[in-house]
């Protein structure tokens, strides 16, 4: 069927989760961080994923902005970071982290070929706004849509389900895009069209669905469609 729209995952996807760690230690006073930032990044983003899983599994939903917050005092305490400000300055830089260089034009290219847009992620709707705001995308997309309301994250179903509540798709109509390996998979496992962007060239998933297409990054995307 032809894609009518495309749905991305966000943090990782459209937002660079690891420009909050870099922005941070480019500031003046912050050699403690400057040596430490990309593993604290990495650790921040696998654990702030491996609570949401966690919680996922065991039934106990609390926000994407608390499991922001928990992993990144485990990445903190990991790093041997115990700076409240610092803290403080990480977590207001995820509500503007960058968004990846390619992302505007690419959605004022699926604009002009008439599809629909939207993001569809674990973070909370205020989150997502401050994210979509700063990096000034908001008029190339038709909704944002939120885990939040079916409290639950990714990649249950229940998620996944919210494109075609909102878009009234089927959803092999749908071309779903996420840099999360794990997140295509499950995606192209429920039936959607799938595209992961692996801008890492990490291995692929062993998990039940396999992406129908492998992309770099993003500026191609529109190509698909
Ligand atoms: C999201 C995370 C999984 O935006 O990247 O949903």
């Amino acid at each position: 069927m032809a894609i009518t729209t495309c749905v991305f995952d966000a943090y990782g996807t459209l937002f660079d989760v690891a420009s909050a760690a870099r922005r941070a230690a480019e500031e003046p006073g912050r050699a403690a961080l400057a040596e430490v930032w990309p593993q604290l990044a990495e650790d921040w983003r696998r654990k702030q994923l491996e609570y949401s899983w966690l919680r996922a599994v065991a039934g106990t939903y609390v926000s994407f902005w608390q499991v922001t917050k928990d992993g990144l005092d485990w990445a903190m305490e990991a790093a041997g970071l115990d700076d409240p400000e610092l803290r403080e300055r990480l977590l207001a830089l995820y509500w503007e982290l960058q968004a990846y260089r390619e992302v505007p034009k690419m959605l004022a290219q699926l604009k002009a070929k008439g599809l629909s847009t939207a993001i569809l992620s674990n973070g909370n709707p205020d989150m997502l706004d401050g994210a979509v705001d700063s990096a000034v995308i908001g008029d190339w997309l038709d909704a944002v849509l939120s885990v939040e309301s079916v409290g639950i994250f990714k990649p249950a179903q229940s998620v996944y389900d919210l494109v075609g509540a909102r878009f009234g798709c089927a959803p092999d109509e749908v071309l779903f895009v996420s840099s999360n390996g794990w997140d295509a998979a499950h995606a192209a496992a429920y039936g959607f069209q799938t595209a992961w962007v692996n801008r890492a060239g990490a291995p692929m998933d062993r998990l039940p669905g396999k992406p129908h297409h492998v992309l770099s990054d993003l500026t191609t995307l529109p190509e698909l469609v």
